[in-house]
C-alpha cells in the first residue's frame, strides 16, 4: 500500500469544523499582544509561554487556557487573532471553516459581546481574498450557569446573520449537555444549527452522546469518539449522517493517544467523521498536522484520506450549491495528484 504523502494532505481541499479561535492564540501573538494591552501574563518570552503549556486531561488544559485570553481586550486583538489563523487556514488548503468562539470567556471579564464579534467577523470578511470562508459557531460555556447561556443568546441576537450554529465547550465533568437543552432549543428557533461537545473519556460519555443526539437534536458531536462502545449510537449517527469532528493531536494531550483506532472504525462504519485541530496553538498542529499524524500514526489508505476531506465539506452547515463546488474541487485535486 503506498503511504499518503504530505504534500497530497497539503494540497486537498478540506473543511474545518472544530477550530477554537481562543484555542489559535500562538505565544508569538499571546506575548505581542500583552505588551499592547499592558497585561502581565508572567511570561517574556516564547520558551517561558511554552512551558507553561502542561496538560494530561480537558480540566488541566482548560486551566492554561482560560487564563491566556486575558490579552485579549479590544476588537483588532480579536481582528488580529482571527485574521492570524485565517491566513494558516488558507495556507492549510481549507476552503471553509466554521468557527468556535466563547462570548463568556470574554463577557465575564467585562469585555462586551459586540467589541468580540466585530473583531472575529471584520477578520472573516478580509479573510475572503484569500480564498478561505468562514462562519462563526457560538459556545456557551457548559461550566456556567444555564441562565448565563440565557442571556449570551440573547445578546448574541443583533448578530445573527453572522453567527451559523451554537456549540457547548468547556468542562464536560458534571455539566451534561442536557442542562442547555432550554437553549438549545431557542437556539434552534431562531435558526441556528446545533453541535455539543462530548469530549474524550468523560464520566458519563456515552449518556452525554445520547442526550445530544436524541433529545436536543443536534447535527455533530465535537471530539465523541467513545460512542464506539455503544453500537446502536454508531448506528443511529451513520443513518442520520450526523458529522463527528475528531481532533486526533487534542486527543493525544487530554488522553493517552489519538484515538485513532476508533476514527478508523467509526470511518468504516460510514459515521461522517472529520479531522480537525482544536486547538492548534496548544496541541501541537493544525489541520494539516492532524491528518499527517492519523496517516502516518493509522496507516490510513489514500482513500479513507479523502473520504475524511469529502466528510467535512458533507457535515459542514454550507449550501448544497457550495458543497456541490466544494466536492468537484477534491475531484479534480485527486484527478491531477
Ligand atoms: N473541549 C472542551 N472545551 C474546549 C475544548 C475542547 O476540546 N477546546 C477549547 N475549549
Ligand atoms: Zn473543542
Amino acid at each position: 500500500m503506498t503511504k499518503v504523502t504530505r504534500e497530497f494532505i497539503d494540497g486537498l481541499p478540506k473543511a474545518e469544523l472544530h477550530l477554537h479561535i481562543e484555542g489559535t492564540l500562538e505565544p508569538e501573538l499571546k506575548l505581542k499582544l500583552a505588551k499592547r494591552n499592558h497585561v502581565d501574563i508572567g511570561q517574556t518570552t516564547i520558551e517561558e509561554v511554552r512551558k507553561t503549556y502542561q496538560y494530561d486531561d480537558l480540566a488541566s488544559f482548560l486551566a492554561v487556557y482560560y487564563p491566556a485570553m486575558d490579552v485579549l481586550q479590544h476588537e483588532q486583538d480579536f481582528y488580529d487573532l482571527a485574521f492570524d489563523y485565517l491566513r494558516r487556514a488558507a495556507a492549510n488548503n481549507i476552503r471553509h471553516v466554521e468557527i468556535f468562539f466563547d462570548p463568556q470567556a470574554h463577557t465575564s471579564r467585562g469585555i462586551p459581546f459586540a467589541t468580540v464579534i466585530n473583531g472575529l467577523h471584520r477578520a472573516i470578511v478580509d479573510a475572503r481574498a484569500m480564498n478561505v470562508d468562514a462562519d462563526l459557531v457560538m459556545c456557551f460555556l457548559r461550566d456556567f450557569s444555564k441562565e448565563s447561556a440565557r442571556k449570551t443568546l440573547l445578546e448574541a441576537m443583533p448578530f445573527k446573520d453572522w453567527i451559523l450554529g451554537v456549540g457547548l465547550d468547556s468542562d464536560e465533568h458534571n455539566n451534561p449537555p442536557l442542562k442547555f437543552a432550554r437553549q438549545y432549543e431557542d437556539a434552534a428557533a431562531a435558526g441556528l444549527h446545533l453541535t455539543a461537545h462530548c469530549d474524550i473519556d468523560q464520566v458519563g460519555s456515552i449518556d452525554h452522546i445520547r442526550q445530544a443526539l436524541e433529545i436536543m437534536g443536534v447535527e455533530r458531536i465535537d471530539h465523541g469518539t467513545n460512542i464506539v462502545e455503544d453500537p446502536d449510537l454508531v448506528a443511529f449517527v451513520a443513518n442520520h449522517g450526523i458529522g463527528m469532528t475528531t481532533c486526533p493531536l487534542s486527543n493525544s494531550f487530554v488522553s493517552p493517544e489519538m484515538k485513532g483506532d476508533e476514527i478508523k472504525e467509526l470511518l468504516g462504519k460510514g459515521v461522517k467523521v472529520c479531522v480537525n485541530s482544536d486547538d492548534p496553538a496548544y496541541f501541537g498542529g493544525y489541520v494539516n498536522d492532524n491528518y499527517a499524524a492519523l496517516a502516518d500514526q493509522f496507516s490510513l489508505t489514500r482513500d479513507q484520506v479523502i473520504q475524511i476531506a469529502r466528510n467535512s465539506f458533507d457535515v459542514s452547515w454550507i449550501s448544497d450549491e457550495k458543497k456541490a463546488l466544494y466536492q468537484a474541487q477534491i475531484d479534480d485535486y485527486i484527478a491531477n495528484n
